[in-house]
């Protein structure tokens, strides 16, 4: 009774979203969206009668949450945010499965959760497209499904989005680049970037974000190689890096922190030096607690958030639903730019004046 109600008003929901051609779902989050925009909680726009008298009753909510893998610490902190949240405590009965970056084994979680009538799906896609199909069947049953971090690119058959703008976080990298480059009097880049899973939307903006100001700079971008969000993928490439491209390089841009862990043991071994002390300038994205050690060290040149804790909103989606609301179709995440103070510089995107965090031992203590 509950699904038939629920998906009866999902479907209501996305018919009007596509009706006013809004459907957030078939492109990349806009890269002007503002880089500091707050996370507002997703408001009810319309109060219906309750499409379900669980919450009421004070019954479990069962949710199956096909997660993209274990390959960093934005992931572990992912994984922990959502079982936190979705807890026996407050009420939710959570099927987790770690599908290890392997596509197939997603799309088979999602079809596992239909055959278990969970309540809900959530879905952080390890690739932006191939999902109509799988999501088709997800309206079928009467699931509603939450979509979370990376974007899906080929379907707007989910309830809502709640992740990063990951163009705009490419878009601050090269910004702050060449704003960091001016007052180094660094006249010419010679960049390298190890790029995370090819497909992913994480992947795809960030490499779009940073090569747009690379191509109004006229920087050289003198390869680009998947690492795979991983730290011994990133020590992988930037070990073939320092063989082809000796002293022929003075950027390296790791689109997460895990690799740039292993391009610093690549460089170490290398004999590369780097950080705002060497000659590279390292980049990173994530900004975890380890990354921002890296800062605070003087290793990580600037680390460019993308924030993990999605879950407390994605609860505030839930019980939207679960009230018979509709939900906000995308949120995003509030993030920041870190860096030591020698590296804190002006930059704008898109004409927004940017602000950088100064990373210090509380700060550290404060990340996930
Ligand atoms: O989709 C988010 C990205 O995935 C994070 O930047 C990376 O660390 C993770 O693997």
């Amino acid at each position: 009774m509950k699904k038939k109600v629920l998906g009866v008003l999902l479907a209501a929901t996305m018919a009007v979203g596509m009706l006013a051609g809004c459907g957030g779902g078939s492109e990349e989050p806009a890269a002007d969206a503002p880089a500091e925009e707050a996370t507002e909680a997703p408001a009810a726009e319309e109060e219906a009668a309750p499409a379900d008298d669980s919450a009421a009753a004070g019954d479990t909510i069962t949710i199956g949450f096909a997660q993209v893998g274990h390959e960093s610490d934005w992931r572990t902190a992912s994984t922990k945010s959502c079982q936190d949240v979705f807890s026996a405590d407050n009420g939710y009965d959570l099927s987790f499965v770690d599908c290890d970056n392997d596509s197939a084994a997603q799309l088979e979680a999602v079809r596992n959760f239909i055959q278990q009538d969970v309540d809900y799906i959530i879905i952080d896609p390890i690739v932006s497209t191939g999902w109509d199909t799988v999501l088709t069947e997800c309206e079928d049953a009467g699931i509603p499904v939450i979509v979370i971090d990376r974007t899906i690119d080929d379907s707007d058959k989910y309830a809502a989005w709640v992740g990063s703008n990951f163009k705009t976080e490419g878009l601050a990298a090269g910004e702050w680049l060449k704003a960091y480059a001016e007052k180094k009097g660094i006249s010419e880049i010679n960049a390298l970037v190890i790029s995370g899973t090819t497909g992913a939307s994480a992947q795809i903006g960030r490499s779009e974000g940073f090569q747009e100001i690379a191509d109004r700079e006229g920087w050289n971008i003198l390869d680009e190689q998947t690492g795979d969000f991983t730290e011994d993928g990133g020590q992988a490439v930037m070990e073939s890096y320092c063989k082809s491209y000796a002293g022929k390089f003075n950027v390296v841009v790791c689109q997460n922190d895990n690799e740039a862990f292993g391009a610093m043991t690549a460089m170490d071994n290398a004999g590369v030096t780097y950080g705002l002390d060497g000659d590279v300038i390292l980049i990173s994205f994530d900004a975890c607690t380890a990354g921002l050690e890296k800062v605070k060290a003087r290793q990580f040149s600037a680390d460019f958030e993308c924030n993990p804790l999605a879950a407390p909103f994605v609860e505030e989606v839930i019980q939207t639903l679960q009230s018979g609301g509709t939900p906000e179709k995308e949120v995003y995440m509030e993030e920041h730019w870190f860096a030591l103070p020698d590296a804190i510089v002006d930059f704008s995107i898109d004409g927004a004046a940017q602000t950088m965090t100064e990373v210090t031992d509380d700060v550290i203590a404060a990340q996930y």
